[in-house]
């Protein structure tokens, strides 16, 4: 079973839900840092307070950052890994290559969860995080094409890429990730 994966998609379409329930069921690390600079954020750290101010925005924080925290995560997981929201650009990307080289652990398989914006925003707005408002949504929707969309091309032209419809049922999106992977 492939177990070094990446979900990838729009804000709202369901990668952290998801990725919980896979890494569950098939006892592999998630890794989110849209998590993991939450928890920074809580912790009331200077840096969480730098990042709170970008993702309240809807903007990216630093490519360095980012990379700071996935790079001391990946090197001691061996059981394999499912990371969300990562890579958000081609930098991102490039700089997860070279981390997966060093490591010996090539990414096996990315998901797309593809869903329309109307359907996201509704999600997102009933969810009510604290960048889940309609200006901040526009905004991340914004980046996630300008930036993180153009990621799409290259895992396909790489032959990893599975795309999945995300506005269905939870375990509807669940079996579907599964029959993508071969599972
Ligand atoms: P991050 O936390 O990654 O946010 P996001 O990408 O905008 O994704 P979301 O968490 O909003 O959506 P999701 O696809 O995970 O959907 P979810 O399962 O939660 O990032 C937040 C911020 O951190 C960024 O804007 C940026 O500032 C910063 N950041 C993070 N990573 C970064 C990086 N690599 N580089 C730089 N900056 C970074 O579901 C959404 C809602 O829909 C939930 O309420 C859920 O219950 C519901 N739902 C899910 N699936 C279904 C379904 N099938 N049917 C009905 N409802 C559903």
């Amino acid at each position: 079973m492939k177990k070094k994966l990446l979900f990838l998609g729009p804000p709202g379409a369901g990668k952290g839900t998801q990725a919980k329930l896979f890494c569950k069921k098939y006892e592999i690390d998630h890794l989110s840092t849209g998590d993991l600079l939450r928890d920074e954020v809580s912790s009331g750290s200077v840096l969480g307070l730098k990042a709170a101010e970008i993702m309240n925005q809807g903007e990216l924080v630093s490519d360095e950052l980012v990379l700071s925290i996935v790079e001391g995560r990946l090197v001691n997981i061996d059981q394999g890994w499912l990371i969300d929201g990562f890579p958000r650009n081609i930098n991102q990307a490039n700089s997860l290559k070279k981390l997966l080289e060093k490591i010996n652990q090539p990414l096996e398989a990315v998901i797309l969860i593809k869903i329309a914006d109307n359907h996201l925003i509704k999600r997102l707005l009933a969810r009510g995080r604290e960048d889940d408002n309609e200006e901040v949504i526009t905004n991340r929707l914004k980046i996630y094409r300008e930036k993180t969309s153009p990621l799409i091309d290259m895992y396909s032209k790489q032959g990893i890429l599975e795309q999945i419809e995300g506005n269905d049922d939870i375990d509807v999106v669940f079996s579907c990730i599964e029959k993508a992977l071969g599972i």
